[in-house]
């Protein structure tokens, strides 16, 4: 787990969201999240924290072949007839980004904790949806998706966040939905009961599409 905000810099980054002029002032970010996470000093809150993620971390974890997870994602939810995606921590955007350019889903949704990615992802991504998550599904509604998609998230958060994120995901997609995750190859997941459609490594085995339905 990534080392948590000392209580100095914790107070000064929820003072700096708190009127970032992209939060909803009715989310309140959860207690778990306050990490520099991929030790990026201040996490996905800081400006420098969020660049480190995005130029370094994320080009390291797609190894500079991000439209082939994109590509994957699409094909699975396209097979399966999906036609409203809600991404969960969609970070700067580019995932979003090709499911709108795909032109295959009726409504596509972002959500996010972190403000400052949340504006990242409305330029990345205009005339999406996306909105500040307080880290739960509870404020999406089940006529809004009939498929979600995390990338490299249930596999970063605390195994309680990841199998509450799960279990909500999968209630989303209904009877006919599916949830589809990219992952480390090497992250334990605990998949519940959950049924496998796919299972694929890509990436040279490195990255893990996992694509599942209740
Ligand atoms: C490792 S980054 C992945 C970003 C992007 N999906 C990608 O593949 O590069 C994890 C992202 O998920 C967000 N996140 C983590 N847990 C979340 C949750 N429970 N709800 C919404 N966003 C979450 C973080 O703020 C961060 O932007």
């Amino acid at each position: 787990m990534y080392p948590p905000l000392g209580p100095n810099l914790r107070a000064r980054v929820l003072a700096r969201m708190h009127a970032h002029p992209a939060a909803d002032t009715t989310v309140e970010l959860p207690e778990w999240y306050f990490r520099h996470w991929h030790f990026g000093p201040g996490g996905y809150l800081t400006g420098v924290g969020i660049r480190w993620y995005d130029w370094v971390v994320r080009r390291a974890y797609y190894q500079l072949h991000e439209g082939g997870a994109h590509a994957a994602v699409l094909n699975a939810l396209g097979e399966a007839g999906c036609r409203k995606v809600v991404e969960v921590g969609c970070g700067s955007g580019r995932l979003l980004r090709s499911l709108v350019a795909s032109r295959q889903f009726d409504a596509v949704t972002g959500l996010e904790i972190s403000p400052l990615l949340v504006d990242r992802a409305r330029r990345a991504a205009p005339g999406v949806s996306v909105r500040q998550s307080d880290g739960t599904l509870d404020a999406v509604a089940e006529a809004e998706a009939d498929a979600v998609v995390m990338a490299h998230v249930v596999g970063h958060v605390p195994p309680a966040v990841a199998g509450t994120l799960l279990a909500q995901a999968l209630r989303l997609a209904g009877d006919r939905g599916r949830v589809a995750l990219v992952e480390h190859a090497w992250h334990p997941l605990d998949l519940g009961r959950a049924r496998i459609r796919r299972d694929e490594r890509f990436h040279a085995g490195m990255q893990r599409l996992i694509v599942l339905s209740n």
